[in-house]
């Protein structure tokens, strides 16, 4: 009994614990994700990032197409889970486990979103600041408050910082 107090206990800290710095666990269904793949338009060798990369589900398709992915994600269950799921395209993607405002942002080409609107300003004023090259944004399902995305297809919205 014991044991599965404590189950429940961790996986309510694990899933409900993240609320308080993002968006919750909700994987982005598979046709947004080749979607945003596809408006993002990267080449191989290319690098995507991912803040909040779940189950790293992004990663692997992006891996698959060539391109190098760096996924930064909290919840300790999710980054094991994604270490797993993409455990064959390793070479290509690296996982930190962390919390996304706080770990150092690798330069990238890319990046695929998908948070929660509270967070999108926050987002936002993060891309204006100490980045060295322009980047695409794709965004699953939330649009950045203020920014006219340069394409919009199957609720991702595609934007770019120059
Ligand atoms: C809505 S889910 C999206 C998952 C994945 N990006 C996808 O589209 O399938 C948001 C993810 O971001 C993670 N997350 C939320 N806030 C975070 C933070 N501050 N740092 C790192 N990961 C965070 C959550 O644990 C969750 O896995």
């Amino acid at each position: 009994m014991i044991y599965i107090y404590l189950a429940v206990v961790l996986l309510t800290v694990c899933f409900c614990g993240v609320l308080l710095f993002g968006a919750p666990y909700l994987p982005t269904l598979e046709k947004q994700r080749k979607t945003a793949l596809d408006l993002l338009d990267l080449k191989k060798g290319q690098t995507l990032l991912e803040p909040g990369s779940g189950d790293g589900r992004i990663l692997k398709l992006a891996a698959k197409r060539g391109i190098n992915a760096v996924g930064i994600e909290l919840n300790p269950i999710m980054y094991l889970v994604s270490l797993l799921v993409t455990f064959r395209y390793r070479k290509k993607i690296k996982i930190v486990w962390g919390d996304f405002w706080k770990v150092d942002w690798p330069e990238a080409d890319g990046i695929f979103l998908f948070l929660i609107t509270r967070y999108m300003p926050k987002f936002d004023e993060k891309m204006k600041t100490g980045r060295k090259k322009p980047v695409k944004v794709a965004s699953f399902a939330f649009p950045i408050p203020g920014k006219k995305p340069v394409k919009e297809k199957d609720g991702v919205f595609l934007y770019e910082y120059r």
